[in-house]
């Protein structure tokens, strides 16, 4: 017994002495095998008490378990101060910085198209103006013919027309929703339609699809005066104050009489320049007073008159915003669409 007694305290000296070098999680779990496991000292004493007196085999059992769950309490005391340190440490490596400026989404914007659009519909609203649209694949008849445009007449040949079939195209015009307005609705009338109108061209200043939009007013007693105040109501709220307008006699099949509106240029204020071709002048649309055949095809009455303008939203913008080329409209070029944010 003396021997076992003298065994214990020497290992239990050896075993805290070791302990106390451990200072980590990693090497507190190989002590763990070296002094509890199947290869301990500790074990093999446990495993000899049998080649023991039995009169001394309760005590020595005793002693060494003692001896046991003392170093599975210095283990346990270490682990759980070993563990507290390390979630410290972690907490402390892993700061999370919250004043860090976050990830930036770049965000879109609306299309110059839109805007302008958008714009031009705060212009008209307070005049009393309604919203009309209509298809963009037309039948021949509504795009053409009940717009005083009669086939085999020469005034068909100024929008090249894409046919899809047989009589039916894509709009070349917003001018077919006046048509069919008209065809639905009894006077008064005051519509603004916007949309997307196709025709085959393709240049700076051409493209194959760009949008318009079409003014009409119908009641009795509409002058060319009105379309004249109308116009520059709205030239001098698009393009300033100061902006002035001037009207140039033209043609359209289904009005009479024609006009295109010149406003003073944009770049130059009038003086004169390259953008101008130094004439002062832009000119931004075409309008007139509603051709009676147009109102004999759509069934009006005949003691009322009207009037109507059409422009491009896209020449207007480009006024507006200074854009040289037409087709960076529709490019997708998110460094121009920026511009406009
Ligand atoms: N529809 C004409 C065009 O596309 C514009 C216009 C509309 C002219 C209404 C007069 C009246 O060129």
């Amino acid at each position: 017994m003396l021997d076992l007694n003298s065994k214990l305290s020497s290992l239990e000296g050896a075993l805290k002495a070791e302990l106390s070098s451990v200072k980590d999680l990693k090497s507190l779990d190989e002590f763990k095998i070296k002094a509890l496991g199947k290869k301990s000292e500790l074990y093999q004493l446990t495993r000899n008490i049998g080649e023991l007196d039995p009169a001394q085999r309760k005590t020595a059992g005793a002693l060494i378990n003692k001896l046991k769950t003392y170093i599975e309490q210095n283990i346990a005391e270490l682990e759980a101060g070993l563990k507290t340190d390390d979630n410290k440490n972690k907490l402390s490596s892993e700061v999370l910085d919250i004043t860090m400026p976050g990830r930036v989404y770049p965000l879109g914007a609306s299309h110059p198209v839109t805007q302008v659009l958008n714009e031009l519909i705060e212009i008209f609203k307070p005049l009393g103006y309604s919203i009309a649209n209509g298809p963009e694949i037309e039948h021949e008849y509504y795009n053409f013919d009940v717009l005083n445009i009669p086939r085999e007449h020469p005034s068909r040949d100024m929008q090249d027309t894409f046919y899809i079939m047989d009589n039916v195209v894509l709009r070349t015009h917003t001018s077919p929703v006046q048509a069919c307005t008209m065809l639905q609705h009894t006077p008064p009338v005051r519509i603004l339609s916007p949309g997307r109108v196709y025709r085959s061209d393709y240049d700076v200043t051409h493209t194959p699809m760009f949008h318009q939009v079409e003014g009409l007013v119908v009641d009795r007693g509409i002058k060319f005066s009105h379309l004249k105040g109308t116009l520059l109501y709205f030239a001098k709220r698009m393009f300033g104050e100061k902006t002035s307008i001037r009207l140039r006699p033209s043609y359209f099949p289904f009005t009479e009489p024609s006009a295109e509106l010149d406003v003073t240029c944009v770049a130059c204020k009038g003086k004169g320049c390259r953008i101008c071709k130094n004439t002062g002048w832009l000119e931004i649309l075409g309008c007139g007073m509603v051709n009676p055949n147009v109102f004999k095809y759509c069934n009006y009455p005949d003691d009322v008159t009207g009037f109507a303008f059409g422009m491009g939203i896209e020449r207007i913008a480009m006024l507006k915003y200074k854009i040289g080329d037409l087709r960076s409209f529709f490019e997708g070029d998110v460094r121009f669409l920026r511009q406009f944010q």
